[in-house]
């Protein structure tokens, strides 16, 4: 039995895109319906409550539209949020995001790992519940990136002054002896061929975007909800949607409509 509706997918901002491209590559059957949050981007330091209630605009607006189930696709707004939405919505198949320690902590040689991931992740009971669980055997060092999402937003993947910013970042991990890094933010993929120029070519850059799609795929064969249909894409910003659209064809790979949504 297929399910040809919609799945929801939503970010603060454009970082979300990584995590779509890999939804669209595993699973192209899928219509997608994105949301980017750009009129409250970034959440990075913003307060756990402010971002559970976008989290539940935002969930509200695509079911709305029609979503079978559900992407948080911002490690942040998981942090935050998705407890909650799990509670409101306990038959929705919902699938977040967290940094990948656990490959990271197995997949390390010299026994420190670093995370870059924005403040309020790091900050979370969630994330230091992940590092007890899986990271009690290795090192990790963890760096918080502000500023770097806005630059991002902004479409400076590599600029002067996000080369600057970023290296400010990585050069503590590299100083400490790091072999493996964690991209604990979904727009932390774009900036990926700066932190190859940056770091040494032994040391593993780890991000999420691909298993979460793999557990999307499981999550949705268990509930009977794959598509088997031709797919389709939206999109929305609660923002200004014209910015949206106009870095699509980079971090998405083609055009798509965006519409405007004062969620
Ligand atoms: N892309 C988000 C994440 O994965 C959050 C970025 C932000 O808005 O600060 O954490």
């Amino acid at each position: 039995m297929a399910d040809n509706a919609p799945i929801g997918v939503f970010d603060s901002g454009v970082g979300g895109l990584s995590v779509l491209r890999e939804i669209r590559t595993r699973l192209p059957n899928e219509s997608l319906l994105y949301l980017a949050d750009s009129g409250h981007v970034p959440y990075g330091e913003k307060s756990p409550e402010f971002i559970r209630d976008r989290c539940r605009s935002i969930v509200s607006f695509l079911l709305e539209q029609g979503a079978k189930a559900l992407v948080v696709a911002c490690n942040t707004a998981t942090a935050a949020g998705i407890a909650d939405l799990r509670l409101l919505y306990p038959d929705l198949p919902l699938v977040g995001m967290e940094p990948a320690v656990k490959p990271a902590a197995l997949a390390t040689r010299s026994g420190v790992v670093g995370v870059l991931a924005t403040t309020g992740t790091l900050k979370s009971a969630k994330f230091a519940a992940l590092l007890d669980r899986f990271a009690s055997d290795v090192r990790v060092i963890t760096q918080p990136c502000p500023g770097l999402v806005e630059r991002i937003e902004a479409g400076e993947l590599d600029t002067p002054g996000t080369r600057s910013l970023l290296a400010g970042f990585v050069q503590p991990l590299i100083e400490q002896g790091c072999d493996t890094v964690i991209l604990g933010c979904t727009h932390y993929p774009f900036v990926k061929p700066l932190l190859r120029e940056m770091l040494p070519a032994s040391v593993a850059l780890v991000d999420t975007g691909a298993a979460v799609a793999r557990h999307l795929e499981s999550v949705l064969a268990t509930h009977h909800r794959l598509a088997d249909g031709l797919s389709s894409s939206r999109f929305w910003s609660s923002g200004d949607p014209r910015r949206l659209s106009a870095v699509l064809p980079v971090l998405w790979g083609e055009n798509g409509t965006v519409s405007y949504c004062s969620v």
